[in-house]
């Protein structure tokens, strides 16, 4: 497999990361995971962006200088991935510098990754749907930034494994905030709702494509936190993120969503995404 480590495109064996790195000693870095569809990659300007904005935020020098699409597009070629479904999943740190909490000084230069992976798609479990479990909420106060600290999202994705569930829905305050990698949302009475974009959650690309095909189909969007107390009273459930697009989500812990069955509002979204990412 060829990768892209700092400006070169190189046998992934042949990275070598350094362990001063600071995203191995502080998981002090940011990372995203876009999807291309046979070559093509799906919202690449959204990702990017998310990305250099998070940078910013981090005070991280953008390595990639504009070119990100371009070395995305490259590795999908340079493995023959072109004609398939992949990911492409992209890591900066802050760089290599002897252990120490405060930034390093300006002479060292973040840390730049990318490779892209053959995928198979999750068919399936978007068919028949998933259990979820809820978990608490117990990440930090800037869940907007896709930080690679993720200690929180694996403890609480592995509380899902252990109980047959395929993710964990958090749950902070009495409120719905989002899963341990997906973004939640929920149909009330022909109405979507899902968790406001604010620093308690990760905006997903995904959830910004189901909030569009929903005013496309007339679906009234609600972007509010949903009590974990009215979860019950909801006609579907499900969890969107890049890799996974939609999953209905049939089942809460031990009880079921609605008729146990996707419901008919996830299987619409299902088939206009399907369509919409034909498209753009
Ligand atoms: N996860 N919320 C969290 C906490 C996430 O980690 C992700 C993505 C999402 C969905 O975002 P998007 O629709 O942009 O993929 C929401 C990625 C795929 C991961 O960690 O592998």
């Amino acid at each position: 497999m060829i990768a892209y480590y700092n400006g070169e495109f190189m046998p992934k064996k042949a990275v070598q990361i350094s362990p001063d790195d600071r995203g191995f000693l502080l998981g002090d870095g940011l990372y995203e995971v876009m999807r291309s569809y046979n070559g093509y990659l799906f919202k690449a300007h959204e990702h990017i962006a998310r990305m250099e904005k998070s940078l910013k935020e981090l005070r991280i020098p953008d390595p990639f200088n504009g070119d990100l699409k371009a070395i995305g597009e490259k590795l999908i070629h340079r493995n023959r991935l072109q004609d398939t479904d992949a990911t492409l999943y992209i890591q900066v740190t802050r760089g290599a510098a002897p252990r120490q909490h405060a930034f390093p000084g300006e002479d060292v230069s973040p840390t730049a990754y990318a490779a892209a992976s053959a995928f198979q798609p999750p068919v399936s479990k978007r068919e028949k749907g998933v259990k979820v479990v809820l978990e608490p909420d117990i990440r930090w106060g800037r869940c907007d930034i896709k930080s690679i600290a993720l200690l929180p999202n694996v403890l609480a994705c592995q509380r899902a494994k252990d109980q047959q569930a395929e993710e964990a829905v958090l749950v902070r305050d009495g409120f719905i905030t989002e899963g341990s990698h997906t973004n939640f949302g929920a149909i009330f009475s022909n109405q979507f709702y899902t968790y406001p974009d604010t620093n308690s959650i990760l905006a997903g690309i995904t959830r910004q494509v189901v909030l569009e095909l929903c005013n496309n189909l007339g679906i009234g969007v609600n972007e509010s936190p949903i009590p974990v107390d009215r979860l019950k009273e909801a006609d579907e459930l499900l969890v969107t993120g890049s890799t996974l697009e939609i999953f209905p989500v049939v089942q809460v812990d031990d009880w079921k969503v609605g008729t146990g069955m996707p419901g008919p509002i996830t299987r619409k979204l299902q088939k206009e995404y399907t369509k919409y990412r034909k498209v753009y």
